[in-house]
């Protein structure tokens, strides 16, 4: 199955104003913010810098750049209209925010235009990601600072032993929402070859223990896409969303994703 994130302006407007929300939903969660600001933490930021992030869905990352100490301007480039407009309205009041409507492997910006440039769980969703990383090079200022997170997509899981039913959701989420789970892995390797000086990757882990957040929206999307693929029936799929809040009401659910998170500078 092709990944949604992959096709995103072909899928009907309800699937993605489903996204939208739980983009937005994650961008809230508390430990996503506390990853999010351990790795701008460590950029160093120049003196009204001019920062992009390539795959801004709904703006909850640009959001956060145009208020980082130091960030003058902050433009947010992706190629869903639907995203599109809800960062536009939920970013209104900040005047040093904007966003542009593009591919991130054929930037509509000049060469040398921006100090940084972030990527933010979005290069595991699109095929070509050298290209991207290309791209990324062309329009940073020689000395600029380009910011990698993603999932380790590999390692997510939310098996509590053997054999856990509810796991199958996950695969089916990954097959379906992520073009390459094991792209984190070849990072590096990638980002040099296209021309950068790579630092070394950080590991964050994400971990829900006790109640679910985030992940039971995987549950969720992974029983609807195993529903859609014939895998199992709306009945199967619907007694799995159930088992899986009722792990979380009880206190007894657990799930745990490695990211990564790797900076690179234009010599
Ligand atoms: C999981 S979302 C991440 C959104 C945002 N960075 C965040 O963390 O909230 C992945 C985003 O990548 C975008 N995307 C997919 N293909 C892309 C491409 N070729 N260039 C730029 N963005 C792309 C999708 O539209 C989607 O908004």
């Amino acid at each position: 199955m092709a990944d949604l994130y992959a096709t995103i302006k072909e899928l009907d407007p309800g699937v993605k104003e489903r996204l939208a929300d739980v983009l937005e939903k994650r961008a809230a969660d508390s430990r996503q913010r506390e990853m999010l600001h351990s790795y701008l933490s460590e950029i160093d930021f120049p003196p009204a810098a001019r920062v992009l992030e390539i795959g801004c869905g709904t703006g909850g990352v640009t959001r956060t750049l145009a208020n980082w100490p130091g960030v003058c301007e902050a433009v947010g480039l992706d190629p869903s209209a639907v995203f599109l407009s809800k960062a536009r309205e939920l970013g209104s009041a900040i005047p040093n925010l904007s966003f542009e409507q593009g591919d991130g492997r054929s930037l509509p910006f000049n060469d040398k235009s921006f100090d940084v440039v972030i990527v933010h769980t979005t290069l595991c969703h699109v095929p070509d990601p050298a290209g991207l990383a290309a791209e990324a090079y062309r329009v940073l200022r020689p000395k600029g600072c380009l910011a990698i997170f993603d999932g380790d997509y590999a390692t997510a899981t939310i098996a509590r032993g053997d054999s856990d039913p509810l796991e199958a959701c996950i695969h089916a989420f990954r097959d379906g929402f992520v073009h390459d789970k094991w792209l984190v892995r070849r990072l590096p390797v990638l980002i040099q070859s296209c021309g950068f000086d790579v630092q070394p990757m950080r590991s964050h882990g994400y971990v829900e223990a006790g109640r679910g957040s985030y992940l039971l929206t995987w549950i969720d999307r992974g029983a609807d896409l195993l529903v859609q693929t014939g895998a199992i029936g709306e009945e199967k799929a619907e007694a799995l969303k159930v088992e899986a809040r009722r792990r979380s009401d009880n206190n007894h659910w657990f799930g745990h994703i490695a990211f990564a998170s790797l900076l690179a500078t234009k010599p």
